[in-house]
């Protein structure tokens, strides 16, 4: 790594960044590359439950409903409090429903969502059997009617709204930073 990009990462005094938006936006590979950029540690809300429970999140799905998913969200969401480090965090796409997760959200730093158009998504999501809420009947229908009913909550968590379509992943997390600053 040069110098200037060692200094440049040596820099971040700011509170944490929680990427938020609805499943295949990108929250996780651009939270793990702001991160990098950064020098900040990364995490992921659906990772950490499933290390947690020792379970995948379609098994927890399947075996004990949302209502139970969302509960651990909310604890996860709490344990990050209390951990209190200042890292990048991406966040399950449903976690924002809630309100008291928008508000632990914005105790924890700053929230960026990031918005992909409905096509980007279906390109990104179709195949995927990982993700329980979108599973059987047309895709492109479960992700209007989500987005839909989830645009306007994203909204009110958000400290910044990032529109990612066209953009280079580099081009993305540049974007955010600069955003961010301010
Ligand atoms: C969900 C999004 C998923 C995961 C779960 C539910 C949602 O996370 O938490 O399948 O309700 O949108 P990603 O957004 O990381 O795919």
């Amino acid at each position: 790594m040069g110098e200037e990009a060692k200094m440049e990462q040596e820099t971040y005094t700011g509170r944490s960044i929680l990427l938020i938006g609805f499943m295949g936006s990108g929250k996780t590979t651009i939270g793990k590359r702001l991160a990098r950029e950064l020098a900040l540690p990364f995490t992921d809300t659906d990772e950490r439950i499933e290390k947690r429970t020792g379970r995948s999140i379609k098994e927890i799905f399947a075996q004990e409903g949302e209502a139970y998913f969302r509960d651990l969200e909310t604890e996860e969401l709490r344990l990050l409090l209390e951990e209190g480090q200042t890292s990048v965090i991406s966040v399950g796409g449903g976690l924002p429903v809630r309100e008291e997760n928008r508000k632990l959200m914005k105790q924890l730093g700053e929230v960026v969502y990031l918005k992909a158009s409905t096509n980007t998504l279906v390109n990104r999501l179709s195949g995927d059997t990982t993700r329980p809420l979108l599973q059987g009947g047309d895709l492109r229908e479960r992700i209007e009617a989500l987005s839909k009913a989830r645009e306007a909550l994203y909204l009110d968590a958000a400290t910044v709204c990032f529109a990612t379509d066209g953009l280079s992943r580099k081009e993305t997390v540049a974007g955010i930073q600069e955003l961010l600053q301010g």
